[in-house]
């Protein structure tokens, strides 16, 4: 028997430290927050993906009476993306939440079903979607490809046995 030991790392960012583009990403999340249909939960969640040419497709959570057919932020604008910009790759995505009540963002990361999503679009573009969270105290953890942040993940590599 052997272990591996995987790390993920995560860079922890002051706003004011990302780059203009990132910022501005982070910025367009937020806004979609504004879109999230959570009347369930309470807990809005905002995404947006860059994609190469500079577009920006937003995403927000989208709740159902029967719980389980509602969608995450992440999900809604990956697909949203996808469906709009067929073929263009996706650089980034950034995700931030807030209780419905609160004005603040408080810390979130990707559920494993969203994680497997992008990881979907990562492998098929085969280049890397840096993920943007936000953390605690304004802060955002970032992390660079989807595959960081699923280790060990399923993609169709596997089913070619
Ligand atoms: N949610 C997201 O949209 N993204 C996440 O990363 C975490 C959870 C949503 C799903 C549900 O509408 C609400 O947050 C509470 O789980």
């Amino acid at each position: 028997m052997r272990k591996v030991d995987l790390k993920i790392f995560v860079e922890i960012h002051d706003r004011s430290e990302l780059s203009p583009a990132r910022r501005k990403l982070v910025e367009e999340a937020e806004e979609a927050t504004h879109g999230s249909y959570s009347p369930y939960s309470h807990f809005c969640v905002g995404a947006a993906v860059q994609l190469q040419d500079g577009t920006v497709v937003r995403g927000s959570n989208q709740e159902n009476a029967a719980f389980p057919s509602g969608l995450c932020a992440e999900r809604t604008a990956a697909f949203s993306a996808a469906v709009g910009h067929p073929g263009k790759c996706m650089e980034a995505i950034a995700i931030v939440a807030r209780p419905e009540s609160a004005g603040a963002y408080v810390p979130v990361s990707p559920c494993g079903a969203c994680r497997q999503v992008l990881l979907e679009y990562e492998y098929k573009q085969g280049t890397p979607i840096q993920v943007l969270m936000s953390g605690p105290g304004g802060q955002i953890h970032l992390v660079p490809s989807v595959a960081a942040l699923l280790p060990v993940g399923f993609t169709a590599d596997q089913m070619k046995g």
